[in-house]
């Protein structure tokens, strides 16, 4: 759906010259939500622009639907981009006239009749719970209803990409949750391909399918979000995730462990149906062992549940290999992180 190879963006030249895009390559599929997190000045901005070019890209392609966007004339560009709409952190609408207005704006723009521009606009305010407000003005309504304005103007043209840069960041946690929800919504109920930017953790946690992580106009990491989090790479992303979800252990915690020698503390990680899998329970009926869990924490990753518990097995060695070789079999990782 959209391709981005090899961008390269450079502002100014020489001296003064800002690398904000240093060499990114990326596909996003057909109704897959994407994110691109990284900290303030990564380049995520100047990414999501170049991807409705925005801003033009130095070097590199931007392929949409198969076709390279850079190639495109004026006109023909002007076309393509009624397919991608697009929302911001500062909602950009227009203050002086009403929400039906602003809603209204692009199918002016590309010269809807009268009839299908009412009935249009009226549906998404419906979509996006804002039917009692259509002639208020942006200046009566609280922010997370200001996006959701922006994002029924951004639908206007039915398109098949969402692009979103920040779109929560100037929203409260509870306004926050139910924009992600309504972009949920909405790429679930029209297939729409969504690509958002963020620096928070929480919304690509929440919604994302897979997440690039940027650093100084670099991709450093790429992949599912629950894979991400169960194997970060970089320090950047073991940062972000630890923002959320705690995966380390108490200062400490292993020397004040007291077991009896021949123990082993095992970090167990739990993805997906793994979760459902009774494993403590199958360890004590297969080997007699009897675990005692010592720490854990678990979280929801998307529609998916993800953690991990720190147990204590005590036993023969060979016992304890083989029950550690039935719980991987079971689809849980096993991790011994300390021998007593
Ligand atoms: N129009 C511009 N002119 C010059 N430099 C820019 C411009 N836009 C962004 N930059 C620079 O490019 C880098 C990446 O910025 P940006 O894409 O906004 O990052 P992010 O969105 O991740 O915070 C920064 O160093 C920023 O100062
Ligand atoms: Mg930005």
């Amino acid at each position: 759906m959209i391709s981005i190879q090899n961008v390269i963006k450079t502002y100014g030249s020489g001296a003064s010259a800002v690398h904000a895009i240093k060499g990114v390559s990326l596909e996003v599929a057909k109704g897959e939500i994407f994110g691109v997190i990284g900290f303030s000045g990564a380049g995520k901005s100047t990414l999501i622009r170049c991807v409705n070019l925005l801003e033009r890209p130095t070097s590199g392609d931007i392929i949409i639907n198969g076709t390279d966007l850079m190639s495109l004339s004026t006109n023909e560009l002007r076309k393509a981009r009624r397919k991608i709409g697009m929302i911001f952190q500062h909602f950009n609408l227009l203050s002086s006239i009403t929400v039906f207005e602003n809603v209204a704006a692009p199918l002016r723009l590309s010269k809807a009749p009268k009839d299908v521009i009412q009935k249009k606009v009226t549906e998404l305010l419906e979509l996006v719970g804002l039917s009692g407000r259509a002639q208020a003005y942006p200046s009566q309504l609280s922010g997370g209803q200001k996006q959701r304005v922006a994002i029924a103007r951004a639908l206007a043209n039915d398109p098949e990409i969402l692009l979103c840069d920040e779109a929560t960041s100037a929203l409260d946690p509870q306004t926050t949750d139910s924009i992600l929800e309504l972009l949920q919504d909405i790429n679930k109920k029209y297939n729409l391909t969504i690509m958002l930017i963020t620096h928070e953790m929480h919304v690509v946690k929440k919604i994302c399918d897979r997440v690039a992580v940027m650093e100084e106009g670099k991709v450093v990491e790429m992949g599912t979000v629950l894979n991400l989090f169960a194997h970060p790479q970089t320090d950047t992303t073991k940062n972000f995730i630890r923002s959320i979800f705690d995966d380390s252990l108490p200062q400490g915690f292993l020397e004040r462990v007291q077991h009896e020698p021949g123990s082993r503390i095992v970090r167990l990680t739990f993805i997906g149906e793994s979760t459902g899998n009774p494993v403590l329970a199958e360890l004590t009926a297969r080997f007699a062992l009897k675990p005692s869990i010592l720490f854990g924490n678990i979280t929801q990753v998307k529609d998916t549940t993800f953690g991990y518990l720190i147990v204590a097995l005590n036993g023969p060695a060979d016992l304890l290999d083989n029950s550690l070789a039935f719980v991987g079999e079971q689809g849980i990782e096993a991790e011994v992180i300390h021998y007593v």
